[in-house]
């Protein structure tokens, strides 16, 4: 059997699957995260530890008699672990949606001539979740701690230090520093040291299909795995969770409705990445490039309107499922409600921090089913305008595989096809999230399938829903009076 195991945000997963994709055993393990100050966002990488101990030995228990051939890691992307000569953890890792480091990001792109020449050096943006402006934030804020790094890597890649004692990672997270020339694949040396980042710091980088240790002997006692396992190199859980669910060939889209929504589709070539405004990494695929808008504002969304709308005088919060159920029996295009989800700011299309939301258009006539629909309905126009960025790289979804707590509502994977006008699917895969993806690359690793085309075949498709073709049209209309929006509101927003 195959071993995925997922480093997420919430928790982690261990998935064992068989050579045919089929699912033996899984087991989640959730874990806290901190916010110690606003805007922060911090982990403790020994609950990673910890977590992915019991997960591993809560699958294992479900299937005793099995023998796993390889493991491949997959988590969440862009954190920063630093680690001293020991390779000892010298701080919480400071996590993807963490929010601390604007000023770095902006002295790092100046160093390197502007967003042009950012671009040019690694074909992204330095956001503020990559872990290229935490490295700086650490130099400029924690110099004592900073001055004892010796190398820092992403959270997967610290699981995969406690598992065989190498220092490694593989090329979709190494994209997801903002410090790696995802074109050529490998480490963008000149901006690593315009930036004043010690090129030693990051570890070596090997393609995601690569087996980059076995699992030692302190690992085999810490996680209750025979020693001498193979590990594959992985990837980050935005990148792998694609070739999971199913998407690798041109004209297929992955929709996640997660926390965050992503929309993302898999590339030929390292194509150029207009205005930033994508993230443009390396796939786990070693011919293949990954292209995603992420929007930090999906599931979430809902979710925020659900504590603030739907909640009990005693706190108690109405199921989703009656919520979908109201907001079903309002009209597509919620009876010319429009809402605009910017709720946390927004990475993509608008790459501002400062971007907000809003309900626009609202009546006396309208009711509270009316406002979930167009909560449900913003999300999706969020994806139709990461979709018209994709368009001139010649991504034209002809299917769309939904994915994330979002994909389990029917309407919710209805309204998706009636604004991309395809049909949307849901796989075995995607069901089980970038754990599945993780296992297909530990296959991928030892051959037991000869491509990731062949590997992402073993998904099954679960659910279909069909475009309507009269409903496409109102979404049409809809979507550019939304279009409109974020200029018209954006210098409103304090
Ligand atoms: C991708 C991203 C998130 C994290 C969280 O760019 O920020 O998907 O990987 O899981």
């Amino acid at each position: 059997a195959l071993l995925g195991i997922d480093i997420g945000t919430s928790g982690c997963k261990a998935l064992l699957i068989a050579a045919d994709g089929a699912v033996i055993a899984a087991q989640t393990e959730t874990y806290p995260l901190s916010q110690p100050h606003p805007g922060w966002s911090e982990q403790d990488p020994e609950l990673w530890v910890e977590g992915a101990r019991k997960a591993v030995a809560g699958a294992l228990a479900k299937a005793p008699e099995i023998e796993i051939s390889c493991i491949g890691l997959s988590g969440q992307m862009h954190g920063l672990t630093p680690l001293d000569e020991g390779h000892r953890v010298l701080r919480p890792a400071i996590l993807w949606n963490d929010q601390r480091n604007g000023a770095e990001c902006a002295a790092i792109t100046e160093a390197a001539g502007g967003l042009e020449g950012v671009l040019a050096a690694t074909n992204n943006r330095m956001l503020v979740g990559y872990t290229g402006g935490k490295i700086l934030w650490m130099r400029n804020h924690e110099p004592e701690l900073f001055a004892r790094m010796k190398v820092m890597l992403n959270p997967k890649d610290y699981l995969r230090l406690r598992l065989t004692g190498e220092v490694a990672s593989e090329v979709s997270d190494a994209s997801g520093t903002g410090l790696f020339d995802v074109r050529r694949r490998q480490w963008a040396k000149g901006l690593i040291e315009v930036a004043g980042i010690d090129p030693a710091l990051l570890p070596p980088v090997f393609e995601s299909q690569v087996i980059t240790g076995r699992v030692s002997a302190i690992g085999a006692d810490l996680f209750g795995l025979p020693e001498g396992i193979p590990v594959a190199g992985g990837g980050g859980d935005a990148v792998i969770q694609t070739i999971g669910s199913g998407v690798i060939a041109p004209g297929e889209l992955q929709s996640t409705i997660g926390t965050a929504g992503i929309l993302a589709a898999a590339l030929d070539s390292p194509q150029d990445n207009p205005d930033g405004r994508l993230q443009v990494f390396c796939n786990v695929a070693p011919d293949k490039w990954h292209c995603m808008g992420v929007s930090l504002n999906a599931g979430g969304a809902m979710g925020w309107f659900r504590e603030t709308l739907w909640a009990g005088s005693d706190g108690t919060l109405t199921p989703f499922d009656q919520i979908v159920a109201e907001a079903a029996q309002s009209p597509a295009g919620g009876r010319g409600l429009l809402f605009l989800p910017y709720l946390n700011g927004e990475r993509c299309p608008h790459p501002d921090p400062g971007a907000r939301g809003a309900f626009v258009g609202l009546t006396a006539r309208h009711r509270r089913g009316d406002l979930a629909r167009a909560v449900m309905e913003g999300v999706v126009h969020a994806f139709a305008d990461m979709h018209a960025l994709m368009k001139p790289m010649g991504i034209d979804g002809q299917i769309v595989k939904a994915s994330g707590g979002g994909a389990r509502s029917p309407l919710w994977r209805q309204i998706q096809a009636d604004m991309f006008g395809c049909d949307v699917v849901t796989t075995d895969g995607a069901a089980e999230g970038a754990a599945f993806g993780a296992a297909l690359v530990a296959g991928l690793a030892i051959g037991v399938w000869p491509d990731v085309a062949s590997a992402a075949r073993s998904c099954r498709d679960l659910t279909r829903e069909r475009p309507d073709p009269g409903t496409a049209q109102v979404y049409a209309r809809a979507h550019r009076a939304y279009r409109n929006l974020y200029p018209a509101l954006s210098e409103t927003f304090g």
